[in-house]
């Protein structure tokens, strides 16, 4: 004899799990009273079964061939391929050296996102590292990041990282360029170049220090290795700027925007407009000649907007974001070409210059610069660009 089906609370719940909102039930089936209450509160029918099921669907041999045929033909992608998920890598360490507004929110960032299992935050000025580490931590009980956070004040503790991200240095004030920063925080990329080439040899170095390009290159020199591994970041924060500019200027969401800053991170940023797209269409179709070149003016002042505004110390927030973007395609949870400033041996016509490209990310920095077809301007900007980083080293 075919024992009685006992349906209890668990099985609702799972059938509430699973999405039902009807739960079929048999006339020799028990249903306790625990599993009425259940149903009662999860919103789950009960109903007499068995319910009527959907008829299968007809089909004939012409059609059976059909499907076959296109299925074997090489337009034919298999949805429910066996693909490999992507591996999205989580950082044992990530090091930042510098606690300003950048390093702090790029601390922020990370730890809410769960990126690393710790974060060493290292700065010079006694116990600024160690607060905000705590600061960071105080907030995980609500957040329940795993991401612990620590601070030191040496830079020895870059020892171990995957990813060292250095902002350390002094910001612009109001009426400074980028380039009057050169001789103080070259000292400060020297020192710290020294220490992460002695501490952490295996490490990708992600430089914010500004200028930028030039430091980049300082940390290039002194860390002595491969250009795969030291970057800098300008391009993801230029871009984020001229996509906002944009997004406010056509009056779309800056979700609808995609567009790409490339070259050096001053005066001689090239924004791509050849390339941007406003909903999938070209900026013309939004905007005049005139409002483009108002975007591309306020990407490439945006910082320098900041800085006037607060009088003291410089973009933080954004800055933050930007560096995570390229903490993202590192770790591989974005894929495609992002902006990033690395060493130059031949790409888009330039040799041995540090300047900001579209270009691949991978787990060991730097797989690929992506050539993109931007017009015969934009590729002179480019190389304007890269004149102007060459005679500011001199
Ligand atoms: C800026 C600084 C970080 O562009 O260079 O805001």
């Amino acid at each position: 004899m075919v024992q009685p089906r006992v349906i209890g609370a668990e099985h609702i719940q799972d059938a509430y799990q699973r999405g039902r909102i009807v739960f079929e039930v048999f006339s020799d089936d028990i249903v306790t009273d625990l599993a009425f209450e259940t149903a009662a509160r999860l919103g789950i029918r009960l109903t007499d079964g068995p319910l009527e099921k959907p008829a299968v669907v007809k089909t004939d041999g012409a059609k059976a061939l059909m499907r076959g045929l296109y299925r074997s033909s090489s337009r034919w992608v298999n949805p429910h391929k066996n693909s490999p998920r992507r591996q999205i890598q989580r950082f044992s360490k990530l090091a930042l050296v510098g606690t300003g507004g950048v390093g702090a929110n790029i601390a922020h960032l990370a730890a809410m996102q769960n990126m690393a299992d710790e974060i060493m935050l290292i700065d010079i000025v006694p116990g600024i590292a160690a607060a905000i580490a705590m600061d960071l931590n105080h907030a995980s009980g609500i957040t329940r990041t795993s991401t612990r956070c620590f601070g030191s004040e040496e830079l020895v503790q870059v020892a171990g990282a995957d990813v060292i991200v250095v902002s350390a240095g002094i910001a612009r004030r109001p009426g400074m360029t980028r380039a009057d920063l050169i001789d103080v925080n070259k000292r400060v990329i020297h020192v710290t170049a020294e220490a992460i080439r002695t501490s952490a040899p295996d490490a990708i170095v992600i430089v914010v220090t500004n200028p930028l390009d030039e430091m980049t290159l300082e940390m290039l020199k002194v860390t002595q290795f491969p250009r795969e591994r030291v970057l800098g970041m300008a391009g993801t924060l230029d871009s984020s700027r001229f996509r906002n500019s944009l997004a406010n200027a056509a009056g779309v969401f800056p979700a609808d925007v995609e567009a790409m800053t490339i070259g050096s991170h001053g005066d001689e940023m090239t924004p791509i407009p050849s390339l941007a797209r406003i909903k999938g269409m070209p900026l013309e179709r939004f905007l005049t000649e005139v409002q483009i070149e108002a975007c591309v003016k306020d990407a490439v002042t945006g910082g320098g907007q900041v800085v006037a505004l607060k009088k003291s110390g410089s973009a933080t927030v954004a800055p933050a974001h930007g560096v995570v973007e390229m903490l993202d395609h590192i770790r591989g949870a974005r894929v495609g070409p992002v902006p990033a400033t690395v060493m130059l041996l031949g790409e888009y016509g330039v040799h041995d210059i540090v300047l900001g490209v579209p270009a691949h990310l991978g787990k060991s920095g730097l797989v690929e610069v992506e050539e993109l077809n931007i017009t015969a301007t934009e590729r002179h900007n480019l190389h304007a660009a890269a004149e102007a980083v060459r005679k500011r080293l001199e």
